[in-house]
């Protein structure tokens, strides 16, 4: 059976996430994706948050396991049993910090290998980052983030909830 991992800060998940956890999970026997637990420092979203929104967006796949983790990523994948790390990539730009990452995990932990989905072209502009600049200034998030996320995002800059 292949477990793989995908990590991130999800702060929040947006659509572009959503679709490379579908296709991978689509290519593996079991995904978890993995919540960064950074503290909630500079996050919009606590980590409980975080896991929350993907359970919500992701309960209809049914080999897909949310879960956050703390500290380094090789020791959660260990504790997972999991081989396979799972990144997307958005343009060149997001290569050379995820081969970086990647060539570190694999330093650290030569079992696991990081399998690269290219982000869809609809996608390819968006980062949780923009979603968060958009939405402080009050504009249109539709496009990026589901309704249910688009609601709890304003929620945290408006501090009204629907
Ligand atoms: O969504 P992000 O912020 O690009 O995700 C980054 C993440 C969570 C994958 C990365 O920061 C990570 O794996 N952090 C855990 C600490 C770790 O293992 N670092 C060593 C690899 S550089």
């Amino acid at each position: 059976m292949h477990t793989a991992i995908y990590p991130g800060s999800f702060d929040p998940v947006t659509r572009g996430h959503l679709d490379i956890i579908a296709r991978a999970a689509r290519a593996t026997d079991k995904l978890i994706v993995a919540v960064l637990n950074n503290g909630a420092k500079n996050s919009l979203f606590s980590v409980e948050e975080r896991v929350k929104m993907l359970k919500e967006e992701l309960e209809e796949i049914p080999n897909i396991e949310v879960r956050s983790f703390n500290g380094l990523l090789v020791e959660f994948a260990k504790q997972c049993d999991a081989h396979i790390v799972v990144r997307g990539l958005r343009a060149i730009t997001d290569f050379e910090y995820e081969l970086q990452m990647a060539q570190t995990n694999r330093i650290l932990d030569h079992s696991i290998d990081t399998f690269f989905l290219t982000a869809d072209l609809e996608y390819a502009y968006l980062s949780s980052s923009t979603v968060k600049e958009v939405a402080r200034f009050g504009g249109d998030i539709s496009a990026f983030v589901t309704p249910a996320v688009a609601e709890r995002v304003m929620e945290k800059y408006t501090g009204v909830s629907k």
